[in-house]
């Protein structure tokens, strides 16, 4: 995706963990995620702040610890890494509800190889208190349906940022079924900026259908459940 211009733009930058290249994310953007390569469940995610005057705010999970000097920042890190390696990312300062985080799950199915992509479903995730993930079995979060989050969210939504979801997503899963030609479905997790600015957090090739199944109204999981009968 990061080889397509147009999809480039809501990818954030990413790179591989070395105590290096942490300092040079922490001065740039000040706030950094670092994350388990291949992912899963939100586990092993860490949130990484400048606080000034050498002092690092470390946030892992519910538990927050402000740490001093950056030799005892990286080795305190490193003990709460998962045996995988690491990426580094920007901190994308998603939309929040009642302070709570949220980002969206965007379901994206074709029925065959040359068949077009088409957006069944998609919902947003609100993280559990306290949690810098949105994964709602990890945080205890819950789900949405997207309209609601966004009208109850600090996000400045534009009157076009669904279908901007919509066509980023779509886009990608192209991208992507072009380099997968058995790829039928893939699960977008999606964060909204406070600027309303969607960014790609990550691809599922084996989204779970829980997050649908929760939504009062039906239509999606349903939809969802159609496509892979197809
Ligand atoms: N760069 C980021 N900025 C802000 N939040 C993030 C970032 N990366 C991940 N998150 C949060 O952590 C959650 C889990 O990250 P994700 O990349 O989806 O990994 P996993 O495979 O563990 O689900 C996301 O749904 C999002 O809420
Ligand atoms: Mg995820």
């Amino acid at each position: 995706m990061v080889k397509h211009e147009f999809l480039r733009e809501y990818l954030p930058a990413t790179k591989l963990f070395s105590p290096d290249m942490l300092w040079r994310y922490v001065e740039d953007y000040e706030k950094v995620m670092l994350k388990p390569s291949g992912g899963g469940g939100g586990a092993g995610i860490i949130q990484l702040t400048d606080k000034g005057n050498d002092r690092y705010l470390v946030h892992a999970g519910s538990t927050k610890r402000v740490v001093e000097g950056r030799e005892k920042t990286v080795s305190y890190v490193k003990s709460l890494f998962r045996p995988k390696q690491y990426l580094l990312q920007p901190l994308i300062s998603l939309g929040r509800i009642d302070g709570r985080p949220f980002d969206v799950r965007v379901m994206v199915q074709r029925s065959g190889k040359k068949s077009p992509w088409t957006v069944t479903g998609w919902v947003a995730k609100l993280a559990g208190p306290g949690y810098v993930v949105t994964n709602v079995a990890r945080s205890r979060g819950k789900v949405l349906p997207l309209h609601t989050a966004i009208r109850l969210s600090n996000v400045e939504a534009s009157d076009d940022l669904l279908d901007e979801i919509r066509h980023v997503t779509l886009e990608a899963a192209d991208t992507l079924g072009k380099a997968y030609p058995t790829l039928r479905e893939v699960g977008f997790d999606l964060g909204i900026d406070i600027e309303g600015k969607p960014w790609i957090i990550e691809a599922n090739f084996r989204p779970s259908l829980s997050l649908f199944r929760k939504l009062k109204d039906q239509t999606f999981y349903k939809q969802i459940i159609a496509m892979r009968k197809k």
